[in-house]
């Protein structure tokens, strides 16, 4: 992976507004994935990117639901929490190479649990890792964003 932009941010809001920024160079096909422990600030960033892509809908983690859908932005968004599932099969399951198929946008939290994705969709995935620094203050993040290399 290749290292491209490093980031702090010191709020929920700050987080948000990464997301907003990075969601405004977006194109359809793009997979974001977001890697980063329980309450990190994933959705936050999330929140922020569907802001730019002109969905208004509050933004909550899609832990039951798997995916949540928003159609009423410039471009479709889908935003997937892999952390209930195990394998490859799973993903195939809720249907991920349909979504896959559209010109939309995607979000991915929990990336990790699906050791195959990463691998499979390497060429169109801007990886993003969120980090606590609670040593230095409770809600301080360190933010990095990666991509395969070309
Ligand atoms: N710098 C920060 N950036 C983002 N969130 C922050 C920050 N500082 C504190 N927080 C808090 O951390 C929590 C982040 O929640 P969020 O739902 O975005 O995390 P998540 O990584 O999606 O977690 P989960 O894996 O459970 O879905 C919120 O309660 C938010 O207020
Ligand atoms: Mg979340």
């Amino acid at each position: 992976m290749e290292l491209l932009l490093k980031f702090q941010t010191n709020s929920e809001t700050e987080t948000s507004n990464l997301g907003e920024k990075i969601g405004s160079i977006l194109k359809p096909g793009d997979i974001v994935t977001l890697t980063g422990d329980l309450g990190a600030g994933k959705t936050h960033f999330v929140a922020g990117a569907a802001k730019t892509l002109g969905i208004s809908d509050y933004i909550t983690s899609p832990t039951f639901t798997i995916v949540n859908e928003y159609s009423q932005g410039k471009i479709p968004m889908y935003h997937f929490d892999l952390y209930r599932l195990s394998s490859y099969d799973d993903l195939l399951d809720i249907g991920f190479e349909e979504y896959a198929d559209k010109a939309a946008v995607m979000f991915v939290e929990w990336p990790d649990c699906v050791q195959e994705l990463e691998k499979i969709y390497k060429n169109r995935i801007l990886q993003v890792k969120i980090m606590r620094r609670d040593e230095i203050s409770p809600t301080r993040r360190d933010i990095e964003i990666r991509r395969f290399d070309k």
